[in-house]
């Protein structure tokens, strides 16, 4: 098998993974909450690449981990990144009508809807995460070590922390400045990269100095993502991408393409990126390695979506 069909395989064995932890529609007609969950399930099985799940169990995997106890994990982190599309994509943040080549989920179940499956999908993600520890394999450490990891990235130290500058920046007299941008990026983007890779080795077992050698190439994958998807909103088009072209024009948002130019940023997210895949090449010496992951994180930067 090529990576394409390696990757196609992995995807939809992470759909499965993800379908199995959602929560049931219910048909009740008592049962008040049901819009809810049916605005959740839409949001998160409307498609998507499943990147940071399959970043998660792949460092488990270069780490040796074998059981599925990342399972829960795995379902957690895109609930948490769905969640936090459907939050970005409301009218009061970017404010806009397509994701994952669908509508946008406020704009098929209105904003109250909308705010409510978000904040449902991050509670919900921690309900699922928990269920690790009635699974077997890893120790209870370490799975509370990688629950740790996960709040602390998704949260305002993290993820919510880039969102807020990421707003903050859109009405700023003065301009944003390379390092205000680098903020926005490590924390909105980066973030839950690094959540999703340090949680696999986490699990998984790596030592300290590992999980901080995980922590950092993840920062640059997460760094050059995002500057490929500032790019991508510039170049590509609304079929292609699943979601709307021109959406940071429209907000007035600073991105690496407006800072810096196509051309330029482009050699930076290529020269972020390589620097990643050496950082973890590094561990190879001691048997550590895992070509897919390899060929996945260098894939990331000629994507078209
Ligand atoms: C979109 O993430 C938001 C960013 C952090 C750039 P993805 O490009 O991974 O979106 P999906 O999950 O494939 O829809
Ligand atoms: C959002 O960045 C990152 C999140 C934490 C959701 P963008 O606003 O650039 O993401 P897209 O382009 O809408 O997917
Ligand atoms: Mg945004
Ligand atoms: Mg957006
Ligand atoms: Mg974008």
């Amino acid at each position: 098998m090529n990576f394409e069909q390696k990757l196609e395989v992995k995807v939809k064995e992470t759909e499965r993974i993800i379908k199995e932890y959602l929560p049931q529609c219910c048909s009740e007609e008592t049962c008040w909450a049901k819009t809810v969950i049916e605005a959740m399930n839409y949001s998160v099985n409307v498609g998507g690449k499943r990147l940071r799940p399959i970043l998660m169990s792949e460092t488990y995997r270069l780490f040796g981990g074998i059981d599925n106890v990342v399972e829960p994990f795995m379902a957690a982190i895109e609930m948490i990144h769905t969640y936090s599309l459907v939050h970005d994509d409301l009218p009061a943040m970017d404010n806009d009508l397509y994701r994952r080549g669908k509508k946008t989920t406020w704009s098929v179940y209105g904003e109250a809807m909308a705010i409510l499956a978000g904040d449902g999908l991050l509670n919900y993600a921690f309900e699922t995460a928990l269920k690790s520890f009635a699974l077997p394999g890893g120790d209870t450490d370490r799975k509370a070590s990688a629950l740790s990891i996960l709040a602390q990235k998704a949260g305002i130290y993290g993820m919510i922390g880039g969102q807020t500058a990421d707003i903050e920046a859109e009405n700023l007299k003065e301009e944003v400045t390379q390092e205000q941008l680098l903020f926005i990026h490590a924390h909105k983007t980066a973030a839950l990269i690094q959540a999703a890779m340090m949680v696999g080795a986490i699990l998984a077992g790596a030592d300290d100095v590992q999980i901080k050698l995980v922590e950092k190439a993840a920062y640059e994958i997460g760094i050059a993502f995002q500057i490929q998807d500032d790019i991508l909103d510039v170049t590509s088009t609304l079929e292609t991408l699943g979601k709307p072209v021109g959406s940071d024009e429209k907000n007035q948002k600073t991105t690496y393409v407006t800072l810096r130019g196509i051309a330029e940023a482009s050699q930076e997210q290529k020269e972020m990126s390589d620097h990643a895949v050496e950082l973890l090449r590094s561990l190879e010496e001691k048997g550590i390695q895992n070509e897919f992951l390899m060929e996945l994180i260098c894939s990331l930067i000629t994507r078209v979506k």
